[in-house]
């Protein structure tokens, strides 16, 4: 069933472009409009929508913090990410008007399905987005938007996230398509963009090589930190979360605006630290800001592995290793950017001897509190 892989994490890995398309199928038409006929709640009540909850846990939770950017951006309407542990026990304040958006991969979480159900109980509408037909949290929804990421069976998740942030971009754009809000114009790019995007991840996943043997050489590291600005934050924590369930090792992912607040006391003589680089066009300022930061742990030691955009220059004489992901719009870029990550840690894991499919105490579905 691993297809001549060595484990299923790396099958689920270059399986990531077929599941990209497979979750944008059917539901952009030629003319760059969005159907997504499985959104069963009306689009009236989608436009009195005057607040979204994204609540999931672990990976699930990082797509979600993804999410806020893009809803925020393209709907203006206000967007909170929870993790789903934490939500209940928080009494939170939600009505008709608020749309929760329960993410899971298996659908059989229980931290997010107990979410689910005390936002249903205030009368907010739950819309699911889920990898497993028919499993709990989908049942228990108002509506549900399937990834097709297919069956993931590696503990640590991969294929499942991509589609996950797939198909938040999609509930973004809807949300905006349905609204009628004023970025009409930059949707249709956006669509235009996110449309082509497999072939993108296809093209990381070739360029690799030096990321696995970068892996190795660090395989006998104790830490390594992650930093990353706006979309590319939640992407250092997904880094840094990958790395700690498959290589047991310490490693944290931070805002790269933190440093200064604290994080920069940790970097110490080659300390691995990966960063995650916004776009230099577009949002040029963050691009700016994170060089600096690249420029600042450098100077105190840090060995910098940095993950730029092809045709950044500005990154080169910082970089003791400089990983190249193709250009695409900010909001888009954690689609690419992840890729490397995931491939970085189950090399770094295998290079230690650990099991990457199962790795110690943990399940692939964490079916109690
Ligand atoms: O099935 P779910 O998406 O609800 O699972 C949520 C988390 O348990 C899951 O993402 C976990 O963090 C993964 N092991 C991450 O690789």
């Amino acid at each position: 069933e691993k297809s001549g892989y060595a484990s299923f994490m790396l099958k689920e890995i270059a399986e990531q472009p077929k599941a990209v398309a497979d979750t944008l199928l059917g539901r952009i038409d030629g003319s760059g409009t969005l159907s997504l006929d499985e959104v069963r709640i009306p689009a009236a009540v989608l436009r009195e929508v005057d607040k979204v909850v994204v609540v999931a846990c672990g990976t699930a939770f990082h797509a979600g913090l993804i999410a806020k950017y893009a809803i925020e951006h393209w709907t203006r309407i206000p967007c909170e990410v929870e993790l789903a542990s934490e939500f209940r026990y928080r009494d939170p304040i939600l009505d008709q008007q608020t749309l929760v958006v329960a993410i899971s991969q298996s659908g059989e979480t229980m931290d997010t399905l107990m979410a689910l159900r005390h936002a249903r109980e205030q009368g907010a509408r739950v819309l699911a987005i889920c990898n497993t037909n028919g499993s709990t949290i989908p049942r228990e929804s108002d509506a549900v938007l399937y990834t097709h990421a297919g069956p993931e069976v590696a503990v640590a998740s991969t294929k499942a996230f991509l589609t996950q942030l797939v198909a938040c971009y999609l509930v973004a754009l809807y949300l905006g398509q349905v609204r009628g809000t004023k970025y009409g114009d930059e949707i249709g790019d956006v669509v235009r963009d996110l449309s082509g995007i497999s072939g993108v991840v296809e093209r990381v996943l070739e360029t690799m090589d030096p990321v696995r043997e970068l892996a190795r050489s660090l395989a006998h590291k104790n830490t390594v930190l992650f930093l990353g600005r706006h979309v590319g934050h939640p992407v250092a924590l997904e880094g840094a979360l990958k790395l700690k369930e498959l290589a047991y090792m310490h490693a944290e992912g931070f805002a790269a605006g933190e440093l200064k607040h604290g994080p920069i006391a940790l970097i110490e003589e080659d300390l691995p630290v990966v960063v995650v680089v916004p776009s230099p066009r577009g949002r040029s300022v963050l691009h700016d800001k994170i060089v600096s930061n690249i420029q600042e742990i450098r100077a105190r030691g840090a060995r910098t592995v940095v993950i730029a955009e092809e045709g950044d220059e500005a990154v080169v004489p910082y970089a003791d290793h400089l990983v190249r992901i193709p250009a695409t719009p900010t909001l888009l870029q954690p689609l690419v950017a992840t890729v490397p990550l995931q491939v970085f840690a189950c090399e770094l894991a295998t290079a230690r001897g650990n099991e990457v499919d199962q790795p110690r105490n943990l399940a692939k579905s964490v079916t109690v509190e």
